[in-house]
């Protein structure tokens, strides 16, 4: 049992509850340095600067890269817009996405493809085991070589994993683009992203454990970006024109510095507990829920059998109630919150055939325990 009597497994929403670090950094900030970064001379503002150019480095690290620019934004979302919207298409260029892909790179693809006239095609994986089929997307890419591929480093659906390295090597096979939303993997997964990565999307509330509002991505900087936002940057503003310096560029506005610095305290947190010690946890109470549901009648488990593709989100249906049903009962009854329905993500229910209700998302945090999975499995046989 969690905080507030809770059983919280919903953390591919928002990881919940935060490290008392990360509380303890936003309280300081509000208190002691709240004020606008990159515009001011004095201390306070310095001290605001810093903590910034700390968490930039960190985060930066935490994903894995040793070079390139990590640029700041309000949200994934936001991250993800300032990318598709503000690289240059032309109709007919064709971008691959996964079945998994979530509302905040469909919905802005299916703009480009009514505007610009993009085609938008999806890679080939295995229905039953919801694993990649690398062979069958070499042909792929053969016959429609890929100007982009846009993909979920893990499903924030069923928690499958993206073989990103050979995806990647795939596309850059074709000079094309390799976009990552790395939402739901970051840190996490950092060890599997190296190389041939343009742009790798952030989200600080999810597998950062910091609060809501600092999220953002990396690049190389060697593909160039239409702002999405113009305005003040503190920098270079007798110019007209946005600068062309990173971040600068993609930054117009007031940091969120109280955000970013409970982001600061998260990397740390994140840093001395080891991301991979995380993912190992949440694998361990993902694997026992998998094992415990497949042996309650009637319900059905969306995973891939393979552990290592795998991530500690997961999704089942029940027969007989719709994930919305269940999700209530779990809620009403149990105290446990999860998440039913779409998830924000309608092509990953399509391709499961769990439209129109979707499917019961239980997702794994640092602060669950098995006694929490326990406490599930038993709520999920009673209804059954
Ligand atoms: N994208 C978030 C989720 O998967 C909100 O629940």
């Amino acid at each position: 049992m969690g905080a507030h009597g809770v059983i919280y497994l919903d953390n591919a929403a928002t990881t919940f509850p935060k490290p008392l670090e990360v509380v303890r950094a936003v309280e300081e900030c509000l208190q002691h340095y709240a004020v606008n970064a990159g515009r001011g001379i004095y201390p306070l503002a310095r001290r605001a600067d810093e903590v910034i150019v700390a968490a930039r480095y960190k985060c930066r690290s935490l994903l894995g890269f040793a070079e390139g620019k990590l640029i700041f934004t309000a949200s994934a979302t936001h991250a993800l817009n300032q990318i598709l919207l503000g690289l240059t298409w032309h109709g007919g260029d064709v971008v691959y996405v996964s079945p998994f892909e979530h509302n905040a790179v469909a919905r802005v693809l299916h703009h480009l493809e009514g505007t610009v006239g993009v085609e938008i095609r999806q890679l080939a994986v295995d229905r039953n085991t919801l694993s990649y089929d690398l062979e069958e997307i070499e042909k792929q890419f053969f016959a429609c070589p890929p100007k982009a591929l846009v993909i979920s480093h893990v499903s924030n659906v069923c928690g499958v994993i993206a073989p990103l390295r050979e995806l990647a090597a795939m596309t850059k096979k074709y000079q094309g683009l390799v976009i990552v939303d790395g939402a739901q993997g970051g840190p996490m997964l950092a060890h599997t992203v190296r190389g041939d990565i343009d742009f790798y999307v952030f989200s600080g509330h999810k597998t950062f454990y910091g609060p809501f509002g600092a999220a953002g991505f990396w690049t190389h900087g060697q593909v160039p970006l239409q702002p999405l936002l113009f305005g003040g940057t503190g920098s270079k503003s007798e110019e007209m024109a946005m600068p062309e310096e990173l971040p600068d560029r993609y930054e117009a506005g007031s940091h969120n510095v109280v955000a970013i610095a409970g982001l600061q305290a998260a990397c740390d947190w994140l840093a001395a507990i080891g991301p991979q010690v995380i993912m190992k946890h949440e694998r361990e109470l993902a694997l026992r829920l998998v094992e415990g549901l497949s042996c309650v009648p009637t319900v059905k488990v969306y995973t891939n059998p393979n552990v290592n593709c795998q991530a500690g989100i997961i999704s089942f249906t029940v027969v007989g109630y719709t994930a919305q049903e269940v999700a209530m009962i779990l809620a009403q009854n149990y105290n446990i919150a999860v998440r039913a329905g779409l998830h924000c993500a309608p092509y990953v229910h399509r391709f499961l055939g769990t439209l129109p209700h979707g499917t019961v998302r239980v997702s794994f945090g640092y602060f669950n325990t098995i006694e929490d999975v326990d406490a599930l499995l038993q709520a999920v046989e009673e209804i059954v």
